[in-house]
Parts: structure tokens; C-alpha cells; sequence
């Protein structure tokens, strides 16, 4: 048996806990297919005094976690504490010009910081593990990186939150409200300290960055990826999809076209006879298509602390292992060249509520065949002269420039009383049934 590593964890919330309990419980197993035992000498985290259910009486405590890198009885630092600025980059700045390891599931710091971080390796003989910060206990990056590193990848999408992944399964399966079902989300531990990172798509937009990084070889760069969240989508919306044969699925899609990398998280129907659209609850599922693997898919849990740390943990084991790889699987990672999103073709849904009197369809129509949209088919539900309607559009193959430039002009029509909402229609290359 080797020697012991020695484990400083910065954050003791949900996943820290789970990495602590985790290690204990499987300090044998780990420890045989390591041959180094792993120790926990030292943590940081907000409060000390807290009942965490954890024995922390032999392990030195922390105020600043910036000193876990400096402690002599840490080999590898473990950053659980999340965010971007602050205390987490200076703590991985400080851990990396010592030379050590780090261990991390921060994704807003990778994606929003990724070339930083790229230029702190340089100098460092440290290394930065990464699995936990994306679709939780999913071996995504190890997939991505490792297995399917001979491919060169054309697309990589999934459901990458599984928060909201959560609300919109109750929404379908259950008629509730939104509101309602994210607080029970809340309360289950899988929404981020500020909802609005999930609901709005940022969380799902950093970890789309990332693999986006890893798949194409460049810097993840969060400002090029194109983030719409889920709430604005209605019962309705859920209702309508249904009845054209999909469901509504939180996407994020990343995609090598001849015009650069397109990038997107929004709110998309997806055919109800397709894997994904039996993804439920808090799961996540990342599809990557390579050229010489074809289609591969994984799906696991996306969030809360077990599954999260079983990530944190294989990185604590490769560091044990002494195996290192490049952050991005490549030694020489480019500048992300964005394609422009308004090019994209596809199809879509269109929900509109309109004032139930003659002629609206027809100025509607009239907008969409100025924009050169193709309309599939309209559907209109109950009659009430006068008073506002639902009526939903959808369309054919379009760029969606022009489907943006279109519902732009039919948002301003008199007879049209709230604002539009579109949605794309994914089709994975199938028929809608
Ligand atoms: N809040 C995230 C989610 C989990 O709901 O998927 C951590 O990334």
C-alpha cells in the first residue's frame, strides 16, 4: 500500500458532506483499487459549528479555504464551494502555484474562466479534475475525454439540469404550475442557491460550455452560448405539445457546423417516441455524436450530493493513480469560433393568444409568408368571440432568423394580446409520429 493521499475540502454543503461520508464508507474499496489509502486532513467551509452528521474531531478546520493550499497535510484540494469569482479562484490559483491538484465541480468558474485557468496550468505542475461539475454523477467528461477521444465529435446535447428537468416532468405529468413545482424542487436539493442559474438555463449554459470545450477542443466561452430558460412555459404549452405528439425538454445543444460551433440551451419539443423524451425528473441524459462511434448516450443523475460526489471521488481516485490529462483532452485548445444562431434551420412552435375574431390567422399568415416562414399546421381550441384565445403555429424547416423576425412583427399586432412564445421542434432526424 502506498502512501496516503491527504484531502482538503473547501465547502461542506450537500456534496461535501456526501464526499466525506463517501470516503469513509468506502475507504477499503478505494483504497484497494488505489493502493493509497485517502484521508481527510483538513476542510473550510461557512460555519463551523454546524451538525452535518459528520465526525470532523480529527480533521483541521479552515477560516480562509485559500489555506488548504498552503496546509503541508493536503496533497489535493477539493473545491466544492462553487461561483465563478472570489474565494474559489484564488483558491485554485493558490493550490496550482503550489503544484497541487485540485478537484472541483465548479463549472460557472470553467466556463466563464476557462482560459485563466488554462494559463494557471501552464505554470503549475498541478492538475484540474472536473467530472463533478458537469450532469452530476454522469462519467461525461471521462466519456468525452477518454472513450471517445478518437472521434471527432459533431454534436453533443442533452438534458443537462436536472432541476428543471424535475419541473417540467411534474408540469406534464402532474397539470401543476411552475411556480409550485420549483419550490418542491427546492426543497428536494436540487436547484443551485439562486433558482434563476437553473430556470433561466445558466447552470445547463456553463456546463453546455464546457462540454463544448472538451468535444471541439477550445476554451469554453459561456458568452457564446445562447441561454433560454423555462419560465415562461405554460401548462398550455405542455398541453399542445402533447397533443402533436412531444414533449417539452430543457436542451442544451452543441453542435461543429461549417459556420462555427452553435450553441444553445432553450426549451425545445422533442418527438415523444424518442429517448430523451422519457428522460424524467431530476435525470440528466448527454448524447454525444461522434463520426466514427455514431450516437452514444448517458443518462444518470444530474444533481444533489451522492451522485455528485461519486464524481468528485473517481477524480480524487485518478489523482491517487497519478493519471493526468489535458484539462480539454487536447494540449493546444483553440478560441471557440461561435456560429451565428440566427442561421440555424429548424422547425417551430409558436403559441399565440389571440383575440377570437376574423381575419387574425390570416395577418398572421400574412407576416409569416413576408418572412418567408412556412407554416405545418394551426391549431385553435374553444371559441369565445371577441376574448383572447391560444391558438398554436408550427412551422417547417426555417432559418431562425427569419422565424424571430417574424414573431417580432406578429407580436405587435393589435388582435395579438401577449407576447408570443416560440419554441424549436428537435427532431433527431426523426418523423414526428
Ligand atoms: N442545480 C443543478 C441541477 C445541479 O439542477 O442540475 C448541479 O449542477
Amino acid at each position: 500500500m502506498g502512501t496516503p493521499l491527504k484531502i482538503g475540502i473547501a465547502g461542506l454543503g450537500n456534496v461535501g458532506t456526501s464526499v466525506f461520508q463517501l470516503l469513509k464508507q468506502h475507504a477499503t474499496l478505494v483504497a484497494d483499487r488505489t493502493q493509497r489509502p485517502m484521508t481527510v486532513t483538513a476542510v473550510s467551509a461557512r460555519t463551523q459549528g454546524k451538525d452535518r452528521g459528520l465526525d470532523l474531531t480529527k480533521v483541521k478546520w479552515h477560516d480562509n479555504p485559500v489555506d488548504l493550499a498552503n496546509d503541508k497535510d493536503v496533497d489535493v484540494v477539493v473545491e466544492l464551494m462553487g461561483g465563478s469569482g472570489g474565494a474559489a479562484f484564488d483558491l485554485i490559483k493558490q493550490a496550482l502555484g503550489n503544484n497541487k491538484p485540485v478537484v472541483t465541480a465548479n463549472k460557472a468558474l470553467l466556463a466563464l474562466r476557462g482560459g485563466e485557468v488554462l494559463a494557471l496550468l501552464k505554470n503549475s505542475k498541478g492538475t484540474i479534475s472536473y467530472e463533478a461539475a458537469v450532469a452530476g454523477g454522469i462519467p461525461i467528461i471521462k466519456g468525452l475525454r477518454e472513450g471517445l477521444a478518437a472521434n471527432q465529435v459533431r454534436a453533443v446535447y442533452g438534458i443537462l439540469n436536472g432541476t428543471c428537468n424535475f419541473i417540467l416532468s411534474e408540469m406534464s405529468s402532474s397539470g401543476r404550475d411552475f411556480a409550485d413545482v420549483l419550490v418542491e424542487a427546492q426543497a428536494k436539493g436540487y436547484a443551485e442557491a439562486d433558482p434563476s442559474f437553473d430556470i433561466d438555463g445558466i447552470d445547463a449554459g456553463h456546463k453546455l460550455a464546457i462540454l463544448s470545450g472538451l468535444a471541439f477542443g477550445c476554451v469554453p466561452d459561456f458568452s457564446t452560448v445562447q441561454t433560454k430558460g423555462i419560465r415562461n412555459i405554460s401548462s398550455l404549452d405542455i398541453e399542445f405539445a402533447r397533443e402533436l405528439g412531444f414533449r417539452i425538454k430543457l436542451l442544451g445543444i452543441a453542435q461543429q457546423t461549417d459556420r462555427g460551433i452553435e450553441q444553445s440551451i432553450e426549451p425545445c419539443l422533442v418527438p415523444k417516441t424518442s429517448p430523451i423524451a422519457h428522460v424524467e425528473g431530476a435525470l440528466n441524459a448527454v448524447y454525444v455524436d461522434g463520426d466514427y462511434v455514431g450516437k452514444v448516450l448517458m443518462m444518470g443523475a444530474g444533481a444533489g450530493g451522492n451522485p455528485t460526489a461519486s464524481a468528485v471521488v473517481s477524480d480524487l481516485i485518478d489523482v491517487a493513480r497519478g493519471r493526468t490529462l489535458p484539462l480539454l483532452g487536447t494540449q493546444n485548445p483553440q478560441p471557440l469560433k461561435s456560429a451565428n444562431i440566427n442561421e440555424r434551420i429548424g422547425s417551430y412552435f409558436l403559441r399565440l393568444i389571440v383575440l377570437d375574431q376574423p381575419g387574425v390567422i390570416a395577418d398572421v399568415s400574412a407576416i409569416l409568408r413576408d418572412c418567408t416562414v412556412s407554416l405545418e399546421s394551426v391549431l385553435q381550441r374553444g371559441r369565445s368571440p371577441g376574448q383572447p384565445v391560444p391558438v398554436i403555429l408550427t412551422s417547417h424547416e426555417t432559418p431562425e432568423g427569419n422565424m424571430l423576425k417574424a414573431v417580432g412583427l406578429i407580436g405587435k399586432l393589435k388582435s395579438v394580446v401577449k407576447p408570443p412564445y416560440l419554441m424549436r421542434i428537435e427532431m433527431f432526424g426523426q418523423k414526428p409520429s
